[in-house]
C-alpha cells in the first residue's frame, strides 16, 4: 500500500527535538526524509546515553524512518553540494539558534533562489520582537507560553510539565504548518516559509488560562479549588480547568501512582453517590445539583477518595466506567511501557537496531486508514552518504576525497 506523502522529499537540518519529533511525523506519513547532519552528528546522538558507542535513545527515539548523510556546511565544497542538493527536495526543516542558517550562507531569499518550490520550515524559540535572537529549550518555551505559571499547587512554585509540549509540541504544530504549505503549492506552484515559534506553540496549548485570565474579570473563578484570586490565573493543582470538576483521588494500596483522575459530570453524581456509599447525597439539595457541589468541590472529592482508597485503581476504572464515568487512572512510565492495549496499537513499537539491539520506541498517534506505518529504525550517523553523494549526485569520484577533506 502506499503511503499518503509519497514522493515528497524532506531535507532534515533538525537536531535534538523540536524539529526531529516534526520530521519523523513526515517520515511516518511517507516522506523521504534525509536527515543532514554535520560530521560530527546530531548532539543528541551523544547524548545521556545509556550503552557506551552506540547511538542514544534519544537520538534512536526522535529519528526512525529517515536516511541521514554528513556534510560540512562550513566548508565551500559542503556549500555547493547544499546548492545541488536543494532543488531535489520539497522541504528544508531546521531548528537552528537564530541566524545560524544565515550564517551559513542561506537566508530564506538565498533558499528560493535555488529552488521557488521549497517548503522552508523553521523552529525558533520566540517570534519577532525582543527574544528573537535568545536560544530556547523545553522548559523556556513552558516558562515563556503560560504553562509553568498555572502548573503545580497554588502554595508551591511554578512546575514544569513531563509532556513535551515546548519540543514535540511545536514539532506537530509544524506538521501543519508543511502540510498546508505543501496543499497550498498544488495550487500556486511556490514554496513559501514556515515559521513556528515554541513560545507560540505552548500559549496555543494554553488558551484556556488565557480564557480565565480574562474571565477573573468578572469574580473568582468558581470552578477552581482556590480560595483567593489576585489579578492573575493561579496554579490550581489538578483541577481539570474544563466545565466539569475532575481531581486525582488516591486508590489502594497507596504507591506514588495509585491515583484515578474522576470527572464528575452532572448525569454521574448519582452513581457516585450510591459507589461511594452516600447515596441519600443524590437528592440532598446541598449535593444534588453542579452549582450546589461548586462551592465545596474538595470535600466532594474527600468523599470519593474515602471510597476509592480502599480499592486499586484498574478496580476503581471498571467500576466508575461501568456508570459512564470519565475517568483515568494514572499510568506510570512502567506501566505504560508494558501496556498490552498500547502496544496492540502500535503505539508502543519495538524496533530493531544493528548496534543497540531491539529498543522500545513510541509510535505514530496519527491513523491514516489508507497510509500505515511501519516505524523503522533511525540511521547511522552517515549511512546513506554513498545513496545520495554517488548514486543520485553522481559524485563517484570525488566521494573519497570528501571524506577525508572532512566535507561530509
Ligand atoms: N555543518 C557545519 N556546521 C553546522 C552544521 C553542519 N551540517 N549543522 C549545524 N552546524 C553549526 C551551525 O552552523 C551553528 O554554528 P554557528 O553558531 O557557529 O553558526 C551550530 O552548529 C549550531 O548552533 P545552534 O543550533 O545554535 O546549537 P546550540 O547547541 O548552540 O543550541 C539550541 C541548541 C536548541 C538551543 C538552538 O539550536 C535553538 O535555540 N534552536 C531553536 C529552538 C529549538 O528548536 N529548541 C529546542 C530544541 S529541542
Amino acid at each position: 500500500m502506499g503511503k499518503a506523502l509519497e514522493g515528497v522529499r524532506v531535507l532534515d537540518m533538525t537536531h535534538v527535538q523540536s524539529g526531529p519529533s516534526c520530521t519523523q511525523i513526515l517520515a511516518w506519513l511517507g516522506a523521504d526524509v534525509v536527515k543532514l547532519e554535520a560530521p560530527g552528528g546530531d548532539v543528541t546522538r551523544k547524548q545521556l546515553r545509556d550503552l557506551p558507542d552506540v547511538d542514544s535513545l534519544y537520538f534512536t527515539m526522535l529519528n526512525c524512518n529517515k536516511r541521514s548523510i554528513t556534510l560540512n556546511m562550513k566548508s565551500d565544497e559542503g556549500k555547493q553540494i547544499f546548492t545541488e542538493l536543494l532543488p531535489r527536495f520539497d522541504i528544508l526543516a531546521e531548528n537552528f539558534g537564530p541566524g545560524a542558517l544565515e550564517r551559513m550562507g542561506f537566508p530564506w531569499e538565498r533558499l528560493q533562489e535555488i529552488n521557488p518550490r521549497l517548503i522552508f520550515a523553521s523552529i525558533k524559540g520566540f517570534g519577532e520582537g525582543p527574544y528573537t535572537h535568545f536560544k530556547a529549550y523545553e522548559v523556556v518555551a513552558q516558562a515563556m507560553g503560560g504553562s509553568m505559571s498555572t502548573t503545580g499547587l497554588e502554595e508551591g512554585p511554578p512546575l514544569a510539565t513531563g509532556a513535551q509540549i515546548g519540543d514535540s509540541g511545536t514539532g506537530i504544530h509544524t506538521v501543519a504548518g508543511i502540510l498546508a504549505a505543501l496543499y497550498q503549492r498544488e495550487h500556486t506552484g511556490r514554496g513559501q516559509r514556515v515559521t513556528v515559534a515554541m513560545q507560540h506553540a505552548v500559549l496555543n496549548l494554553c488558551r484556556v488560562k488565557l480564557r480565565d485570565q480574562q474571565r477573573l474579570a468578572h469574580g473568582p473563578l468558581k470552578e477552581y479549588p482556590n480560595e483567593e484570586f489576585g489579578d492573575t490565573v493561579p496554579r490550581s493543582g489538578n483541577a481539570s480547568g474544563g466545565g466539569q470538576p475532575g481531581w486525582a483521588v488516591q486508590c489502594a494500596p497507596g504507591g506514588p501512582n495509585d491515583y484515578i483522575y474522576v470527572i464528575v459530570q452532572p448525569a454521574g453524581w448519582e452513581p457516585i453517590t450510591k459507589l461511594i456509599g452516600r447515596p441519600e447525597l443524590a437528592d440532598d439539595p446541598e449535593w444534588a445539583t453542579p452549582e450546589a457541589r461548586l462551592d465545596k468541590l474538595d470535600k466532594m472529592f474527600q468523599l470519593i477518595e474515602e471510597w476509592s482508597i480502599g480499592h486499586g485503581k484498574w478496580e476503581v476504572l471498571a467500576k466508575l466506567n461501568a456508570h459512564n464515568i470519565p475517568c483515568g487512572p494514572i499510568l506510570s512510565t512502567k506501566e505504560i511501557i508494558e501496556d498490552d492495549s498500547l502496544a496492540a496499537n502500535d503505539m508502543v513499537v519495538r524496533v530493531e537496531h544493528p548496534e543497540r539491539g531491539e529498543f522500545t520506541t513510541v509510535g505514530c498517534p496519527i491513523k491514516l486508514s489508507d497510509s500505515p506505518v511501519d516505524v523503522e529504525r533511525s540511521p547511522l550517523l552517515g549511512e546513506h552518504n554513498e545513496d545520495i553523494y554517488v548514486r543520485e549526485l553522481g559524485l563517484g569520484e570525488k566521494f573519497a576525497d570528501l571524506k577525508t577533506q572532512g566535507v561530509i
